[in-house]
C-alpha cells in the first residue's frame, strides 16, 4: 500500500513542534506493515543541500504562486518528496513567520500550492507513482482532500489529520480565484467558515476520514470549549472522526544511548541521572546542591500551555525548595517573565530563550519532573519524552496528557502503576497544589523510583497507532 502524505514540516528537517516529530516518525512506523508512506513537503532553504541528490519526478505549471517541481530524495531513512517553488519557500526566518514574528502574508497561497500538488500527484503526475490513500495533516495540507474532491475523483481515499484545531488557516474570498478553488463553492456546507475561506474546515468537510492525535481530544473537539467554532462541522462527521495516539521515536530518545547526555541510562541505572543533573544546573545556572524536585519545561512558550499561570505559581515553587529549568520562545511577555523570574531567583529558576534540540534532550534527561500544564493539548510528546527518561510528567488533565499519564493517587502508587501527577486546574493555585504533592512524592526515594521504573516502562512508541492508521488505511483502500 502506498499512503502520500502531506504536511508544512518534518523532523529533522524542519520543525515548529511536535507535528514534525509526528510526520517525521509515522514513515518509519508504518514500513513494517507493508506501507511504503512517502512525506510531500516544501523545500525550505534547510532542505536546499538534498535537491542535487534527488530526482526530478513532476513539474507544474499553474499552482497557486506558479511554477514548481518535485524532487524525490530520500533522507535519514525518510522518503521525501519536495516541493520546490523558490517564489513560495526560498524565505529566511520561521516556516511560517517573517523575521518580525508575522505571518508570511501568502500562507494561504503558499500551502494552498503545497495541497494542489499533493492532489495533482494522486491523479498521477509521479510516473509511475499512484497512491492508494492521501494522509493530510493540519490546515497546510487540508486543502489537498478538497481538490481531490473538487477534480472530480473520488479516488484515492483521504485522511485528515488534526494536529491542532486552534490552527485553522483563514483568508478572504478573494484569494478563492489565485487558489483555483470553485466560486461557487463558497458557502457555509463547503469552502466557506463565516465569510472567509477556511482551509482547515474545508478539509474537514470534504476528507474520507478524520482522526485527531488522542481518542480525549478527539471526544473534547466535540465541545464550544475546545472545538474552536468548528465544533458543529464536526459533529456533522459523525463516526468519520477518531482518536489515534501519537507515539514518539524511540531511538531518537533513548536515554541508553542519547549523545546529549554526560550520562546515559536505564531503568536499572537510575543513580546515573544524579550526573545529568549537574549538568543541567551548569547549563542553566542553577545551584547544583539542590535537594528539592528539578522541574522542567520545553515547549512553545503560549497560552495553549498554561505557562502563564505556571508562572505565577514560580514563588511557591522555588518556597518548596523545587528548582525549575525552562527552555522555550514565543510569546514576549512569557519570554520576558521567566527570564526576569531567573533573575529574580537566581540559583533557582534557570531560562533558556530559543530553540535547543541538544538542550531538550539534556533536560529530559538531567531533571526530575517535567510540567506541562496545558490548557489544552492534543496530544503533547514531552510528557512522552518525559516517561521514557524516567522524568515524571506533572500534566493537566486535558487531551493527550491524560490519555498518556497515569496519576500518583494512592491506589495507583500501592499498584505501581503511577507514571506522574495529574491535576484539574490549570491556575496558579492548582499549580501551587501539584507542586506539592510532587515535593512530598519526591522525599519518599523509593516510591519516587518506583514511579520512575513505571513510567520508563510505559509503551511510547509506535507500535500500537501506527497498527492503528494501517487498519483505517486498509478500511479505505482494502
Ligand atoms: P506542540 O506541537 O504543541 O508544540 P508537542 O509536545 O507535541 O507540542 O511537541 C513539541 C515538540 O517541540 C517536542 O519535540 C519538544 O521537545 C519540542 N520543543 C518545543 N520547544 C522547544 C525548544 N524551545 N527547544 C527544543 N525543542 C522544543
Ligand atoms: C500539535 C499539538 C500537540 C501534538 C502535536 C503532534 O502541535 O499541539 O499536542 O502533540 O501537534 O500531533
Amino acid at each position: 500500500m502506498q499512503v502520500l502524505m502531506v504536511a508544512s514540516e518534518c523532523a529533522p528537517f524542519a520543525k515548529t513542534g511536535g507535528l514534525a516529530d509526528v510526520v517525521g516518525a509515522l514513515p518509519a512506523a508504518l514500513a513494517p506493515l507493508g506501507i511504503d508512506a512517502q512525506v510531500l513537503m516544501p523545500a525550505y532553504p534547510a532542505l536546499f543541500p538534498l535537491l542535487p541528490e534527488g530526482e526530478e519526478v513532476a513539474t507544474f505549471e499553474g499552482l497557486p504562486g506558479g511554477a514548481g517541481r518535485v524532487v524525490r530524495v530520500t533522507a535519514r531513512g525518510v522518503p521525501l518528496l519536495l516541493l520546490d517553488m523558490p517564489q513560495l519557500f526560498d524565505r529566511p526566518a520561521g516556516l511560517y513567520i517573517d523575521e518580525t514574528g508575522k505571518d508570511w502574508a501568502d500562507n494561504p497561497i503558499r500551502f494552498g500550492a503545497l495541497s494542489r500538488a499533493a492532489a495533482w500527484i494522486c491523479a498521477g503526475a509521479i510516473e509511475g507513482y499512484a497512491p492508494d490513500v492521501l494522509h493530510a495533516h493540519d490546515w497546510q495540507a487540508a486543502l489537498a482532500p478538497v481538490y481531490l474532491k473538487m477534480d472530480g475523483r473520488g479516488q484515492p481515499p483521504s485522511v485528515l489529520t488534526i494536529h491542532n484545531i486552534a490552527f485553522q488557516g483563514l483568508c478572504g474570498p478573494e484569494t478563492l480565484g489565485p487558489l483555483g478553488l470553485k466560486g461557487d463553492w463558497f458557502h457555509p456546507e463547503a469552502l466557506e467558515y463565516y465569510g472567509q475561506i477556511g482551509f482547515l474546515k474545508s478539509g474537514l468537510v470534504f476528507s474520507d476520514r478524520i482522526t485527531t492525535v488522542s481518542p480525549t481530544y478527539a471526544r473534547e473537539i466535540l465541545t464550544p470549549d475546545f472545538g474552536m467554532g468548528l465544533e458543529g462541522v464536526l459533529q456533522n462527521r459523525g463516526a468519520a472522526l477518531s482518536g489515534l495516539l501519537n507515539g514518539i521515536d524511540t531511538e531518537a530518545w533513548d536515554p541508553a544511548t542519547d549523545t546529549a547526555l554526560p550520562s546515559p541510562f536505564e531503568a536499572r541505572s537510575l543513580k546515573r541521572k544524579a550526573e545529568n543533573r549537574a549538568a543541567v544546573c551548569k547549563r542553566m545556572g542553577l545551584d547544583p546542591d539542590g535537594t528539592g524536585p528539578l522541574f522542567c519545561v520545553i515547549s512553545r512558550l503560549t497560552g495553549q500551555k498554561g505557562l502563564d499561570a505556571l508562572l505565577e505559581a514560580v514563588p511557591h515553587l522555588v518556597n518548596r525548595g523545587a528548582q525549575l529549568a525552562v527552555l522555550g520562545t514565543g510569546a514576549p511577555e512569557l519570554e520576558r517573565g521567566f527570564v526576569q523570574a531567573a533573575e529574580a531567583f537566581s540559583g533557582r529558576v534557570g531560562t533558556v530563550i530559543g530553540y535547543d534540540e541538544t538542550l531538550a534532550h539534556l533536560l529530559q534527561g538531567g531533571s526530575d519532573a517535567i510540567l506541562i500544564p496545558s490548557r489544552f493539548e492534543p496530544c503533547g510528546l514531552t510528557q512522552l519524552y518525559g516517561l521514557r527518561y524516567g522524568t515524571l510528567p506533572v500534566v493537566a488533565r486535558t487531551g493527550g496528557l491524560a490519555d498518556t499519564v497515569i496519576d500518583a493517587n494512592a491506589a495507583a502508587v500501592a499498584a505501581k502503576a503511577a507514571t506522574g501527577f495529574v491535576f484539574d486546574e490549570v491556575s496558579a493555585e492548582g499549580i501551587a497544589q501539584v507542586i506539592d504533592r510532587v515535593v512530598e512524592a519526591y522525599a519518599e526515594p523509593r516510591q519516587w523510583q518506583a514511579m520512575q521504573r513505571a513510567a520508563m516502562k510505559q509503551p511510547v512508541g509506535w507500535e500500537r497507532s501506527a497498527r492503528g492508521y494501517a487498519d483505517l488505511y486498509a478500511s479505505l483502500a482494502p
